[in-house]
């Protein structure tokens, strides 16, 4: 077997051991994605080991975190950066729930595969006791904040899971934190136990120590890459710039456990996390 070969298999043997421990469970499972409508290799590239583990893992959902689709928008570009990379995964009946990045053309409301029905910002639970709240960081209004509130109070949900494009806190050299959204944001996040927050913008994966009790992950990396430009800040937990990225996320229940995995299919940071109000198990590890 030539050398090549040989790196890919045990990549993809070592993937499959993990996915094949995480699998014996009725957990629910989704996958993270942000900064990705390139239409280049990577991106392709990351769409195929995103289907390879589908094949185990069966994860029911792709959450995209916004630049759903840089430059050109016609449907072509629909095509060339969304629909191509992602086929297998759309072909299996995995569901696509995106919000708008700096980059994106309100005209992607619109698009069905993002299940935005047409709005800016939205809520869907995709399994009872899970509730994923997408909200559009371009332009957060008084309207919107207000609807996010009562999106919040309303839910009875386990497990709120807020995502949208700019990070409101990340160790970006380039971006890095946006301190506005943060200050509009976090009270809300706090006051009605959201458990994780999810953002891209910054081309990298990141997760911070809990803010407040907050879970927070930057996740910009599924197609384009800044090599070095995470600084690790000191409530940086864990970061990797060296490659591009996406995150695994398996909620069993009152746990969540997830997986950040580079393009290559190396894992690059995991960990367990018990949803508001619960003690983690005493055989799993608590986070850094
Ligand atoms: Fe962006």
């Amino acid at each position: 077997m030539k050398r090549a070969a040989w790196c890919s298999f045990l990549l993809f043997f070592s993937s499959l051991s993990w996915a094949q421990e995480l699998s014996v469970s009725d957990a629910f499972r989704c996958a993270v994605i942000g900064d990705t409508g390139t239409g280049g290799k990577a991106q392709y590239e990351v769409g195929a080991r995103l289907a390879d583990l589908h094949s185990d893992l069966k994860f029911d959902s792709v959450l995209m975190l916004g630049d759903n689709l840089y430059g050109s928008q016609k449907p072509k570009d629909f095509r060339d950066k969304f629909e191509l990379p992602y086929a297998r995964l759309l072909e299996a009946g995995v569901n696509f729930y995106a919000v708008l990045g700096n980059h994106d053309q309100p005209s992607q409301q619109s698009y069905k595969a993002f299940h935005m029905d047409g709005r800016r910002y939205y809520s869907v639970e995709p399994r009872a006791n899970v509730r994923f709240i997408g909200l559009d960081s371009n332009r957060l209004d008084k309207e919107q904040l207000a609807w996010l509130e009562k999106e919040l109070a309303q839910s009875i949900d386990d497990w709120k899971i807020v995502f949208f494009h700019h990070p409101i806190y990340s160790s970006g050299a380039r971006h890095g934190s946006n301190l506005p959204l943060r200050t509009a944001l976090e009270p809300l996040f706090v006051k009605y136990g959201v458990a994780i927050v999810l953002s891209g913008h910054d081309h990298f994966y990141e997760r911070m120590k809990p803010q407040k009790g907050v879970n927070y992950f930057v996740v910009g990396g599924a197609a384009k890459v800044r090599v070095g430009n995470a600084r690790r800040t000191a409530i940086s937990a864990q970061a990797f710039d060296r490659d591009n990225s996406f995150l695994l996320m398996d909620i069993d229940k009152d746990i969540l456990h997830f997986k950040a995995i580079s393009r290559a299919g190396k894992v690059v940071d995991e960990g367990s996390i018990p949803r508001p109000g619960i003690a983690l198990p005493t055989n799993l590890q608590p986070l850094r």
